[in-house]
């Protein structure tokens, strides 16, 4: 604690206490504001109130800046693979070679979904957006393991997590599967979690699928890029959910849907289409200033951060691995030029540069994911899958903070004051 934050209300002078975390901006502490005042605190959106201590993830938004239990995106992204980021992220620690070894071995064994669960993809319709799909079926996971739902035994927290963050690519898969109306692929040990993620997406029972260790590292860094970003709507929907003592399952289909939207995880589709839309770079300017319009809702998709005021540095790795997949495959995609473009164009504007509007993950992963072969309707769902990750560490480091409460916001209620009933006949 550094020093105490003044207060006056009503003719009250009050004084609360201001922590420090290891690094980032001070908090006052006004746990007892409501009941030494009476009075509570107006945040919508949050903007102002830190919501729980962790130990996860920093960002500094003006610096461009993301560590993941102190080590730097770009480095991680570079270095790691995404089963060593998932082992940090749970315990802390880098794994040596041992630690990973077993983890990966326990993720992989993880992998397939109860049999009866691939019946449940029937029920929806084929052209069901598979974020629905995921919602639902995720969802379902409570009712199939119920070995790995009590919230207050950490070894079956332990299990629930890696369960979760194992079946994800399957059912992902089975989403993909299912709209395209092609037979489920059963994983295969053999291959890394995300070369079996490939397999089980795009190969077919009737021939060998030969994984291109090109696309698997790309896509292993996608995953990276997305495995957490400290309390984003999505990972607070998951603690909320779990707050009431919800089993992790349950919380982790909340988080899906709360990532579904297009301002959170549905952004990357949403700015792949905006670029189908754009077409042409001679058409940039008149988006630009449809974007800049006040009377116009129409925003630059995968511009803009509520804490990034500068580069997302996830968004610098991701224009750097579309340049690597389009060698690897040998590709070129217009989309990208007219993405470089737009960039370029909005950075030089006073609009977007007096806002600190810059790219997020989503500018350029969308141009990525659809040169490896995803629809635009799978880009969220690999969100998901990536995200599961920070999801779950984020609810194991929830439960056993000594802190923790049921999260229940308060409002400023607005409405109409107490008033008797009327009657029908009477209106
Ligand atoms: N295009 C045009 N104007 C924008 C944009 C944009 N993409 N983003 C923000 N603005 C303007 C906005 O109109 C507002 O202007 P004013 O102050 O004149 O009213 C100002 O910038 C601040 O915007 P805000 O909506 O108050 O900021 P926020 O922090 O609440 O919103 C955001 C952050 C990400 C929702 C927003 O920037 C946005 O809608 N971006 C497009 C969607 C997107 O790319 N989302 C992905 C986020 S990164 C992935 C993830 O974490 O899920």
């Amino acid at each position: 604690m550094t020093e105490a934050a003044q207060f006056a209300l009503s003719g009250k002078e009050l004084e609360y206490p201001v922590l420090s975390g290891s690094v980032g901006p001070d908090v006052v502490d006004i746990r007892k504001l409501y009941a030494q005042t009476g009075a509570f605190t107006y945040d919508p959106g949050f903007t102002s109130t830190a919501s729980c201590q962790s130990k996860l993830t920093y960002i500094d938004g003006d610096e461009g800046v993301l560590l993941h239990r102190g080590y730097p995106i770009g480095e991680l992204a570079e270095q790691s693979t995404f089963m060593e980021v998932c082992y940090l992220l749970l315990n802390g620690e880098l794994p040596d070679q041992g630690e990973l070894d077993h983890f990966s071995h326990t993720i992989t064994r993880h992998t397939m979904v109860h049999e009866q669960l691939a019946q449940f993809f029937r029920g929806f319709r084929r052209d069901a957006h598979p974020m629905a799909i995921m919602c639902g079926v995720v969802g379902a996971l409570s009712a199939f393991y119920h070995d790995s739902t009590d919230i207050h035994d950490p070894q079956q927290r332990m299990i629930a997590s890696h369960r979760l963050i194992a079946k994800m690519p399957t059912i992902a898969a089975m989403a993909y599967k299912y709209s395209v109306g092609q037979p489920f692929l059963y994983p295969d040990n053999s291959l890394s979690y995300t070369g079996n993620f490939l397999r089980m997406t795009f190969g077919v029972p009737a021939e060998p699928y030969e994984v291109n260790p090109a696309v698997e590292r790309a896509m292993d860094r996608i995953f990276i890029l997305h495995a957490d970003h400290e309390q984003n709507a999505s990972t607070s929907t998951v603690r909320l959910a779990g707050s009431s003592g919800a089993n992790p399952f349950a919380c982790i289909a909340a988080g899906i849907a709360c990532l579904w939207g297009p301002a959170h995880g549905g952004a990357n589709e949403a700015a792949l289409n905006m670029l189908h839309e754009i077409g042409t770079p001679e058409r940039i300017p008149e988006f630009i200033a449809r974007a800049k319009d006040k009377n116009d809702p129409f925003r630059l998709m995968g511009f803009g951060h509520r804490v990034y005021k500068n580069y997302d540095p996830r968004a610098t790795v991701m224009q750097k691995t579309v340049r690597e997949v389009f060698e690897a495959l040998n590709v070129q995609d217009p989309l990208f030029e007219t993405a470089l473009r737009l960039e370029e164009l909005a950075l030089n504007d006073d609009y977007f540069v007096e806002k600190k509007l810059f790219p997020n993950v989503d500018f350029y992963s969308g141009v990525i994911l659809s040169a490896i072969g995803f629809p635009t309707s799978m880009f969220t769902v690999l969100f998901a899958l990536a995200r599961t990750v920070g999801w779950v560490a984020q609810w194991n480091e929830m439960i056993t903070d000594p802190d923790q409460k049921i999260g229940r916001p308060r409002q400023l209620y607005t409405g109409p004051t107490q008033r008797s009933y009327v009657p029908l006949t009477q209106r």
